[in-house]
C-alpha cells in the first residue's frame, strides 16, 4: 500500500500574535481564546494520528470537534455587526441574532477537565448551552430561573453572561455544589439565589426571599424515569458511571419527578409546576425547557418531549423548538445485531412564552 503523504499544514501558530480583526474579538475572551489554543492544539494532533493511521472514523471525529468548538466560540465570544437601540429582546447584534436563530446547535460537554462533582451528576447540560439562550432571550442584569437546578449549570453560565439567577434543586448535595460553583466565580455584582426543595413551592421560596420577577426559564427536568431503566447487556454509559460509583439517578425522593413511573401523572405534575410558575414571571418573558422523546423497555417510542409541548400549550404559547445536537457522545451498540435501536444525540429545547398578562 502506498504510504499516506503527511499533509504540509501545521498549526503551531501563535492565535494571539496573529492579525485578528480588532473589531471581531471582544478583548475579555482573549484568555478564552489562549486557553483553547492549546486544546485546539491537542485535538488537531490527534485528528491527524488518526489519519495517518487510516483510522478516518476517529479523524472525522476529532476534525468535528475542532470544528464544533470554533463554531460555539464564534457565537459565544465574538462580537460582530451593529447593534440596534430598539432590541427589547437582548444585547445582541443584528448579526449575532441572525446566528441565534439557527434551529439547531451543536454543544458538546467536556469530560477531561470537569470535576468529580459534576461527572456524579448523572444528566447535567453544559452551561455553554444555557449561555447561548441565556444570551438570546435575555438582557445583561436581567433573572434567569432554573426549577430543575441539579449542579448549577444555568447558574454558571448566568453569571457568564452577567444575568442574576434564582435556582430550585430537590437534592440537597447538587443543591450544595451549585452554590459552591457560584462562589467561585462569584462577581459580587449579580445575585444568585439557589435553595435546596421542591419546585412545587417555587412561589412560596421565590416571595420570602423578594426575588423580582422572572425574565427567563431555563431548564431541564428529569426526563420521566429513564434513568431508573437498565439497557439490558449492553455497557451502557449509565453502566459504566455504576461501576465508577457516580450517581446513576437523582435519588428516591417521593417528590423527584424521576421517581414517578405513570407518565400521565408524570407530565400533569410537571405542567402543574410550570402553570404555578407564571405568578413570578414577568408578562411575554420566554420559557426553554429541554426535554428528550424516550423508548420504553417494550422497544415503544414514548414521545415524551412532544406530549408535554401540547400539554404545556394549553398553558402558554408554545412558540418553537430548538435542537440541541450531541456530536462526541459516547455511542451504544443497542440491538446489535437484530433490532433497531437509534443512538439519541438529540435534545428538544421547546420554547413557551407567557402570555401578555399573568
Ligand atoms: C436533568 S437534571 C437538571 C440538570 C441541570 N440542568 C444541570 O445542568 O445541572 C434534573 C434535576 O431535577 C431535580 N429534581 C427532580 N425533582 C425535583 C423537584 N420536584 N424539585 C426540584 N428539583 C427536582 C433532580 O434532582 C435533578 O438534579
Amino acid at each position: 500500500m502506498t504510504p499516506i503523504q503527511k499533509p504540509k499544514f501545521h498549526f503551531d501558530k501563535d492565535l494571539s500574535s496573529e492579525k485578528k480583526s480588532e473589531k471581531a474579538l471582544v478583548p475579555e475572551f482573549e484568555k478564552v481564546i489562549s486557553f483553547k489554543q492549546s486544546e485546539l492544539n491537542e485535538t488537531l494532533k490527534n485528528a491527524l494520528d488518526s489519519f495517518h493511521t487510516l483510522d478516518i472514523a476517529q479523524s472525522a471525529k476529532e476534525f468535528r470537534k475542532i470544528a464544533n468548538d470554533l463554531k460555539l466560540m464564534e457565537l459565544l465570544i465574538t462580537d460582530k455587526g451593529k447593534h440596534n437601540s430598539k432590541n427589547s429582546l437582548n444585547d445582541l447584534t443584528g448579526k449575532q441574532w441572525l446566528q441565534h436563530t439557527k434551529s439547531w446547535v451543536i454543544i458538546d460537554g467536556k469530560s477531561g477537565d470537569i470535576s468529580k462533582q459534576i461527572k456524579n451528576h448523572p444528566a447535567s447540560y453544559p452551561p455553554s448551552l444555557a449561555e447561548y439562550y441565556i444570551s438570546y432571550f435575555t438582557k445583561a442584569e436581567e433573572w434567569v430561573f432554573d426549577p430543575f437546578m441539579g449542579i448549577g449549570s444555568t447558574a454558571q453560565a448566568a453569571f457568564n453572561t452577567h444575568r442574576n439567577c434564582f435556582g430550585i434543586e430537590l437534592n440537597p448535595e447538587y443543591a450544595q455544589f451549585s452554590r459552591e460553583r457560584i462562589q467561585k466565580t462569584n462577581d459580587d455584582k449579580m445575585r444568585s439565589n439557589i435553595f435546596t426543595g421542591d419546585s412545587r413551592n417555587t412561589f412560596k421560596i421565590w416571595k420570602e426571599n423578594k426575588i423580582p420577577p422572572i425574565d427567563f426559564i431555563i431548564t431541564s427536568p428529569p426526563y420521566w424515569n429513564m434513568l431508573k431503566k437498565s439497557r439490558g447487556g449492553v455497557k451502557s454509559n449509565q453502566k459504566l458511571r455504576m461501576e465508577q460509583g457516580f450517581d446513576e439517578d437523582y435519588g428516591d425522593s417521593k417528590y423527584d419527578l424521576g421517581n414517578i413511573d405513570d407518565l400521565t401523572h408524570y407530565l400533569d405534575s410537571l405542567v402543574d409546576i410550570f402553570k404555578n410558575l407564571k405568578r413570578i414571571l414577568k408578562p411575554k418573558a420566554h420559557l426553554m425547557i429541554v426535554l428528550q422523546n424516550c423508548r420504553t423497555k417494550e422497544g415503544k417510542m414514548e414521545p415524551l418531549a412532544w406530549k408535554f409541548a401540547l400539554k404545556m400549550g394549553e398553558h402558554y404559547k408554545l412558540l418553537q423548538e430548538f435542537i440541541w445536537l450531541q456530536d462526541q457522545k459516547f455511542m451504544g451498540i443497542w440491538g446489535w445485531p437484530t433490532t433497531y435501536v437509534s443512538n439519541v444525540h438529540h435534545h428538544y429545547c421547546l420554547v413557551f412564552q407567557n402570555p401578555n398578562k399573568n
